[in-house]
């Protein structure tokens, strides 16, 4: 624990006062012509499912969601301030929360009704989305990164403004799918597309292959997702340096953790 709170302490030196910067007005989020939102299936959220697999911020019945809520401020801070959109969430090894944080962020922000939120399952060998949030049978998103399948295909939308890309089948060389041009391009047609203001890119865990550094150029920053008791300083450190190295770092979570303060009764 002691060695996980150094490490998140060298985070905040490091990134803490960004945080902290004046936020410029919020620009105003204009129309595009093909806007295909409205044509996207809509689902209900499936709160037991979702609740189960610990999305707790699509209601506001449970008090967890006050921390996605300060990480949602934060991140929109720094996109305003620096004209960004999108955000990969990965952590050094798997099961440390990367799809737990990636949807609990979406919801979070799309509580705020002018924030139109995507999410993007690029855990490409081990998608989880689909799962977590009770979706049957998702389109293989490999169809759409090769131009055979379309936007309406893929997503579904929960209420106006968060569409969420599962995917349903696993791809063998998701590396070089990610780093293909014509992935790029489908994805820059996305963006164009949906217009958000936030996209989330829910990617695989680093230490486990080259997926995300073949990922990276295609985001403005990155979220590291640690593990209390799980992730070790080295890991952490090793992580984060590789992502400074290819991208901005938004900052680290600490995930599992046990010990939370009792200040202010919350
Ligand atoms: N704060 C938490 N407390 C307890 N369990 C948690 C917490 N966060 C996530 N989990 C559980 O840990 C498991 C892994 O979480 P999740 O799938 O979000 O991690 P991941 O990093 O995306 O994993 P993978 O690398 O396999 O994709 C899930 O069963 C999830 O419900
Ligand atoms: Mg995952």
């Amino acid at each position: 624990m002691e060695r996980i709170q150094t490490a998140l302490q060298k985070a905040k030196e490091q990134h803490g006062t960004a945080w902290r910067r004046e936020l410029p007005p919020t620009s105003p989020t204009l129309p595009t012509l093909d806007m295909p939102w409205p044509k996207i299936p809509v689902r209900q959220p499936d709160l037991k499912v979702m609740a189960k697999n610990r999305i707790v911020t699509a209601s506001h019945g449970d008090p967890a969601h006050a921390a996605f809520d300060i990480l949602r401020t934060r991140l929109q801070h720094e996109f305003r301030q620096n004209n960004w959109t999108s955000v990969g969430i990965t952590s050094p090894t798997p099961g440390c929360g990367k799809t737990m944080v990636s949807l609990n962020l979406a919801f979070s922000l799309a509580n705020q009704k002018n924030c139109r939120v995507v999410v993007v399952d690029l855990d490409l060998r081990r998608p989880q989305v689909a799962k977590t949030l009770g979706i049957a049978n998702p389109c293989a998103l490999e169809t759409y990164f090769k131009e055979q399948s379309d936007i309406t295909d893929v997503f579904v939308r929960y209420g106006d403004n968060v569409a969420v890309a599962a995917n349903g089948r696993p791809v063998r060389f998701s590396a070089e799918l990610l780093q293909a041009p014509e992935t790029t391009r489908v994805l820059k047609a996305m963006k164009q597309r949906l217009c958000p203001n936030v996209i989330i890119y829910d990617l695989p865990p680093i230490l486990a292959n080259d997926d995300v550094m073949a990922f990276l150029p295609n985001v403005d920053c990155a979220i590291l997702v640690v593990a209390a008791e799980a992730t070790t300083v080295s890991e952490a450190d090793l992580c984060e340096r590789e992502l400074s190295e290819r991208t901005k770092m938004l900052g680290v979570v600490l995930n599992k953790c046990r010990y939370t303060p009792d200040k202010y009764g919350y």
